[in-house]
C-alpha cells in the first residue's frame, strides 16, 4: 500500500482535522510522541504530549521510548531528536518545508572556508572552539563534534561558552549573532573583542589584527523575526505604562536585551510570566504565537501581556506545521506508512551526537 497524498488533507478544514488527529493518536497510542516547540500555532500545540523550548525538546527526544516522534517544530529539531534517538525510532516533520531562516545563514561549505582563513592568522584547532547554536543544519553539529566544539541552545549559551573558553581561548560562534553577543558581554566579554565576520567577504572582512584580539567571532546571521524588536519600541511603551517588564529572548538585538528586565529561552519567558504577580504588565520581545497565548493564559488574573513590536513577527516556518499536515502524517502512521521521515546519514550523526552530547553534559 502507498501512503496517502496530502493535497486532499489541504482541502480539510481544522474541525475534521482535529477530530482525525485525535482519533489517530488513540490508535497509535504510546507508539506515538508528539513534541510541540512554544511557537507552534495553538491548533497544534493542543496535540503535543510535550512542549518546550530547543533544550526541554532535545531531551524529550532522547529520552522517548517511542516508535515515532512527530516533531512539530522545525527542520534542525526534527534533525536533533533522529541523531538522539535510536535507529529504530522515527523522527517526522510534518511539513518539510518548516525550516528555520537563521539556520539557513550558515552552511558547512562557508563555515569550512572560515576555518580554513582563520588557518592563515591562527591554528583554529588549537586556538578556536566552534559553537554553533541549536538552530543549525546537522552537517555543522557534525563539524563542531569533529574539531572540539559543542553546540548550545538559549537555555544553555552561558555554560556552553564558559565550557569553549575551558577549551581554548577563542570561539567561532555561529549562526546567531546576538546570541552570541548577548551571552558574551553577560560574561564581561567587551563588545570590542567581538568582530562579526561577514561571510560573504574574505576573511570575513576583517583585518588580522581584529582578529588576533578577538574572543568571539560571531557568524554574520540573525532571526528575521526577532530582528523586528527595536530598543525605542521600549521606550514608546514604557512612556505610557512605566511600570511595565520587559523580558525578552536572547536572539534579540544587543540594544533590546539591554533595555530588558529578564533575557531567556521560549521556556524561561513562559515561567518568568507565569512566576510574576499577578497584575503585572508584560512587553514581550518574542515569537507572536507564544506571546499571543501567554496573554490569554494570564488575562483572567489581570496580567497584561504585550508584544513588543507594532509589526506582526510571527516564524512564518513554524507556521507551515498546520493540523492539516499533523493529521496527514498520523493517518499515515495508522496505515503503516512513514511519511516525511528526517534521517541524519549516521556518519554525519556520529559527530553530532559528540557535539550534542558535550552540551547535555554542561547544560543545568
Ligand atoms: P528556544 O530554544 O528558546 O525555544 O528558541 C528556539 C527558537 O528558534 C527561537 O527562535
Ligand atoms: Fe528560526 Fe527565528 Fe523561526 Fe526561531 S523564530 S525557528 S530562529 S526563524
Amino acid at each position: 500500500m502507498s501512503a496517502a497524498a496530502i493535497q486532499p488533507y489541504a482541502l480539510l478544514d481544522d474541525q475534521e482535522c482535529e477530530e482525525r488527529i485525535i482519533r489517530a493518536r488513540e490508535k497509535l497510542g504510546d507508539r506515538l510522541v508528539i513534541l510541540g516547540h512554544h511557537y507552534q500555532r495553538d491548533e497544534v500545540f493542543r496535540h503535543a504530549d510535550f512542549t518546550g523550548d530547543s533544550l526541554k525538546l532535545s531531551r524529550q527526544a532522547a529520552n522517548s521510548k517511542a516508535e515515532y516522534i512527530v516533531f512539530c517544530g522545525v527542520h534542525f529539531m526534527a534533525e536533533v531528536a533522529d541523531i538522539l534517538t535510536r535507529p529504530d525510532q522515527v523522527s517526522i516533520l510534518p511539513d518539510m518545508a518548516a525550516g528555520c531562516s537563521m539556520a539557513d545563514m550558515a552552511d558547512l561549505q562557508h563555515v569550512e572556508k572560515a576555518w580554513q582563513e582563520l588557518s592563515e592568522v591562527l591554528n583554529p584547532d588549537e586556538q578556536i572552539t566552534p559553537v554553533t547554536y541549536i538552530n543549525s543544519a546537522a552537517n555543522l553539529k557534525a563539524f563542531c563534534g569533529e574539531h572540539g566544539g559543542i553546540v548550545c541552545t538559549s537555555t544553555n549559551a552561558r555554560h556552553v561558552l564558559e565550557w569553549s573558553f575551558s577549551q581554548r581561548d577563542k570561539v567561532l560562534f555561529f549562526p546567531d549573532q546576538h546570541l552570541g553577543r548577548n551571552t558574551g558581554f553577560n560574561m564581561d566579554i567587551p563588545l570590542e573583542q567581538m568582530v562579526v565576520w561577514d561571510y560573504d567577504k574574505p576573511m570575513g572582512g576583517l583585518t588580522p589584527e581584529a582578529i588576533e584580539q578577538a574572543r568571539i567571532i560571531l557568524w554574520k546571521g540573525f532571526c528575521s523575526v526577532h530582528q523586528m524588536f527595536q530598543s525605542e519600541q521600549i521606550d514608546n511603551f514604557k512612556q505610557k505604562y512605566p511600570e511595565t517588564k520587559i523580558i525578552a529572548h536572547p536572539e534579540s538585538p544587543f540594544e533590546v536585551c539591554q533595555k530588558s528586565d529578564y533575557v531567556g529561552s521560549t521556556e524561561y519567558i513562559i515561567n518568568t510570566i507565569a512566576e510574576g504577580e499577578p497584575g503585572s504588565r508584560w512587553l514581550v520581545a518574542t515569537e507572536l504565537n507564544l506571546v499571543n497565548r501567554l496573554h490569554d493564559m494570564h488575562k483572567d488574573e489581570g496580567t497584561n501581556v504585550h508584544f513588543m513590536s507594532p509589526n506582526v513577527c510571527m516564524c512564518s516556518t513554524m507556521f507551515r506545521i498546520d493540523p492539516q499536515h499533523l493529521a496527514w502524517v498520523l493517518e499515515n502512521l495508522v496505515e503503516g506508512e512513514v511519511v516525511n521521515r528526517i534521517v541524519v546519514p549516521e556518519k554525519e550523526a556520529e559527530m553530532a551526537r559528540l557535539a550534542l552530547s558535550r552540551m547535555l553534559e554542561v547544560s543545568p
